[in-house]
């Protein structure tokens, strides 16, 4: 196939895709809201630019020879593979605004891609360095216009401004001192609440801690787990949760006062029902599901949307037997109904309300999988481990989307209304049909 063709074909898959994502969106906006959007993120992605022209030829012959040595990895569902680092990706993490994926390497960078650019030919990215050390973490600040990292060498946090230019791109100031050195234990994970309240830092000891934004410690948490082996911040900024080598995964709340003053750390529930330690757990958008995934053998799915001062206790949706192993990560789309786990290289889609294995991938990395996570929309699951980032649709929950809509079909009362479902229906189909008959590049 030529350039053109290509180019083509790759454009007309993304208008298709984009219909699956007018399905997936829920509240039905003004067509003219829709395509105001779109320009919007057109006009971003163009801003999100990558290396100058002049360097691109060079850059090109290195990429070749970087693919060459690089593990070769294909299935229907792999949307894209970004490639830019010279390293293993160890973190990414999605903006909430949804426009932006961030990703860190031992390569010293953090790269900023734009996910408006997932379903292009050419992946492009912006590049922070990482002075005389690399970060092994990177979370984005609630306004998608900061980030923090954790260094590698340096053993604490350091937060970085993203500047935007006339030009619309960015460029990254470091934040003039690193925060104080608090951890003695490798570090597990870190991250910023939504509400802009605190930042938690988590290591492999028992120990997390509770910062503010500038770096002053607010609380320690002593999870008593042994050895902590996953924490994070919950979606809605509320709590911190911890698991390890105890087979509760133990969540607090950080609790502030109506002036934003921190106040304390209340222990507010906990998650009881593993046989052995946890190696992992993710929240739903609103942080009423969580999923977990254990040494037991299993992935269980919670109700955590619980009044836990009425002494309301979370509840077990389902437990399902999976592969895990030490390392193994868990992820939670945002609508709460696709589960996905980590094992070692490999990645299991499961429906979350049935259990039922709906995709497998195997060695999608050559390096065990560093990071797994859902972009904002859903649409989208990401990992990374070594040094390319594999972008995969997530086709359990176009699926879902269109059970939904023929459910609505048959409960649709009004001719109008039919008729738009049926278009919906069948548009959503194709797209998912070109998705799965699409040649993987
Ligand atoms: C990172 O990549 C190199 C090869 O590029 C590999 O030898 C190494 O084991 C990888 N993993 C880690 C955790 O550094
Ligand atoms: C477990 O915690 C201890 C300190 O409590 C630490 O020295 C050790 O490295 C940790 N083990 C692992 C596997 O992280
Ligand atoms: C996720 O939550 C945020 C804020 O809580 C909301 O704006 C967004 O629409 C949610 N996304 C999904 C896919 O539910
Ligand atoms: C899970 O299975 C149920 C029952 O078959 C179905 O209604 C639902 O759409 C499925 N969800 C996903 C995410 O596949």
């Amino acid at each position: 196939m030529d350039l053109s063709a290509l180019i083509a074909l790759t454009l007309l898959l993304g208008a298709l895709i984009i219909l699956v994502a007018f399905a997936v969106s829920k509240r039905r906006k003004e067509i003219g809201e829709e395509a105001a959007q779109e320009a919007e993120f057109a006009a971003e992605a163009n801003a999100v630019k990558g290396p100058a022209p002049k360097k691109q030829k060079q850059e090109k012959q290195r990429n070749r020879k970087d693919k060459a040595s690089q593990h070769s990895f294909s299935h229907p569902l792999l949307a894209a593979s970004l490639k830019a680092h010279g390293g293993n990706v160890t973190c990414i993490d999605f903006s909430s605004n949804g426009k932006y994926l961030a990703s860190c390497s031992d390569d010293r960078t953090v790269r900023i891609w734009s996910t408006k650019d997932f379903l292009e030919r050419e992946h492009k990215s912006l590049r922070a360095n990482v002075e005389l050390d690399h970060a092994t973490l990177v979370r984005f600040s609630p306004d998608s216009r900061a980030f923090i990292t954790w260094l590698d060498y340096g053993d604490t946090i350091r937060v970085f401004k993203m500047i935007k230019k006339d030009d619309g791109t960015f460029t990254f100031k470091a934040a003039a001192e690193d925060f104080p050195k608090k951890h003695i234990a490798p570090i597990l994970n870190i991250g910023i609440a939504e509400t802009g309240k605190f930042i938690m830092s988590a290591s492999t000891d028992t120990n997390i801690h509770i910062w503010d934004l500038r770096g002053e410690i607010l609380a320690s948490i002593n999870t008593n787990q042994m050895n902590n082996s996953y924490a994070a911040i919950s979606p809605c900024g509320r709590f911190v949760a911890s698991c390890g080598f105890t087979p509760d995964v133990k969540v607090w709340e950080i609790c502030f006062t109506k002036d934003k003053v921190f106040k304390e750390v209340v222990r507010a529930f906990d998650l009881k029902g593993h046989s052995a330690g946890v190696h992992a757990f993710a929240f739903s958008n609103d942080s009423h599901r969580m999923v977990t995934v254990s040494k037991d053998g299993t992935w269980k799915l919670w109700n955590t949307d619980v009044e836990y001062k009425k002494q309301q206790d979370p509840y077990l949706l389902r437990t399902v037997p999976c592969a895990s192993s030490e390392g193994s990560l868990a992820a939670l789309s945002p609508d709460g109904r696709v589960v996905a786990i980590s094992n070692g290289c490999n990645v299991a889609l499961y429906n979350a309300t049935t259990g039922e294995l709906e995709e497998e991938m195997t060695n999608v990395h050559s390096e065990e999988i560093a990071d797994l996570r859902f972009d904002t929309t859903g649409r989208f699951l990401v990992s990374c481990g070594d040094k390319a980032i594999r972008v995969f649709h997530n086709a359990p929950g176009y699926r879902a989307t269109i059970r939904d809509m023929q459910d609505m079909l048959k409960k649709a009362q009004n001719e109008g209304m039919k008729q738009r479902l049926q278009k919906q229906i069948k548009e959503a189909q194709s797209a998912l049909d070109a998705v799965l008959a699409a040649p993987v590049h």
